[in-house]
């Protein structure tokens, strides 16, 4: 399956769409490059859809456009965008069969039997499921089902793909399958996905760059380790994987870095963000795994002393909350094989962190 000559660059520029007073996409702008696996990352509500919707062209932006190619395509009905699209729910036809499903998007463009032949069974070996193109819907797992529904979307090497949480229907592992099998698959053919999700690890393992929305606003987009090492609020640092804030006062400033004062003491700071002013208040974002327990002889960096309050074991780790006092609740991620055994509850102990290991984060 060939997408070399059909693949194109999306461009939407200042997109906007309200229902009623409601805006649920408000002036989103964002370039994707053909072949890019592109995720939309947010909460529910946040306008993934309402966007997704309105680049297949099922809805219509209030004002704004879409380019294709440096063409627009606002005007054209989702037929003639030539864009793949799968959904949360199976939406397979329940009685035709899997080659006649697979088929249909052919079917419809008036291509060839031979050729229809030949293109159901090439998009049904990438999706490993040529074998079973004689059954119905209701004779395949929901993994294998979805599947299908993927080898329709793209048996008419559409220009790019939509995917709108294709996968939470799908119990834990079944899930973590057919992540694999869609990176692969992505790999593979080179066509651009839009991949909508509101889970942070799927965005994370699978994405070339994710967007992250919120109220209907793009808030930040970057690659995974752009935005789990430099989110720019509180917002992406604690959506995007966890994040503890620590809150101060600017103390005193240096070349490339600054200390910050807080209920327990002054904290040192690599400066990762706008150079701050003396006075100003700052939140320093500290991830969870960042955090370690200092012992007696160790280099101590920042240091804060707390009680454990919780803890909880995982296997690999054991994710503690520390109560910081005034600082607030402290979230701690130890690896279980080094961490000499379980915390009591009520423990006192000392954690720290490095002072490049903060990120400074904008309140939103
Ligand atoms: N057809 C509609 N009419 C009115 N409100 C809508 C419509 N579609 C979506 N919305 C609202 O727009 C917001 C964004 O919805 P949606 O794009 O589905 O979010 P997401 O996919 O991120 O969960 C939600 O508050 C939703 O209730
Ligand atoms: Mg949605």
């Amino acid at each position: 399956m060939k997408t070399e000559e059909t693949g194109r660059d999306l461009h939407i520029d200042r997109v906007c769409k309200q229902f009623g007073s409601f805006k649920a996409v408000d002036d989103l702008s964002l370039d994707i490059a053909q072949g890019e696996f592109l995720t939309l990352l947010g909460p529910s509500g946040s306008g993934k859809t309402t966007l997704l919707m309105m680049i297949a062209g099922f809805v219509q932006p209030n004002s704004g456009n879409i380019f294709l190619d440096n063409r627009p395509i606002i005007h054209l009905p989702p037929e003639a965008r030539n864009f793949g699209m799968v959904f949360q729910g199976y939406a397979l036809f329940p009685h035709m069969s899997v080659f006649e499903n697979v088929a249909f998007p052919l079917k419809v463009r008036k291509v060839p039997r031979e050729e229809i032949k030949r293109r159901v069974e090439a998009a049904l070996d990438l999706v490993q499921l040529r074998a079973k193109m004689d059954r119905l819907p209701r004779q395949l797992s929901g993994g294998q089902q979805q599947r299908v529904a993927l080898a329709r979307a793209m048996v008419f090497t559409p220009h790019l793909l939509l995917l709108d949480e294709p996968l939470s229907a799908l119990d834990k592992k079944l899930r973590a399958e057919l992540q694999d099998e869609l990176k692969r698959l992505h790999r593979k053919v080179g066509l651009t996905f839009i991949y909508v999700t509101h889970d942070q690890d799927e965005a994370l393992s699978m994405s070339d760059r994710i967007a992250i929305m919120r109220d209907g606003q793009l808030v930040q987009h970057g690659t995974p380790t752009d935005l789990y090492e430099r989110p720019r609020t509180t917002f992406v640092a604690d959506f995007l994987g966890k994040s503890n804030f620590i809150r101060g006062r600017v103390s005193a400033v240096c070349e490339g870095e600054f200390r910050f004062t807080t209920p327990q003491g002054e904290f040192l700071q690599k400066t990762n963000g706008p150079q701050p002013q003396l006075g100003a208040d700052v939140a320093i974002a500290v991830r969870p795994e960042k955090m370690s327990v200092v012992g007696a002889g160790d280099e101590p960096g920042n240091v804060i002393s707390g009680t454990v309050a919780e803890w909880n074991y995982f296997g690999s780790e054991f994710r503690l909350v520390v109560d910081a006092g005034e600082v607030g609740p402290i979230a701690v991620m130890l690896p279980a094989w080094r961490s000499g055994g379980a915390p009591e509850l009520g423990q006192r102990l000392k954690i720290g962190w490095e002072p490049r290991a903060g990120m400074q984060v904008m309140e939103a």
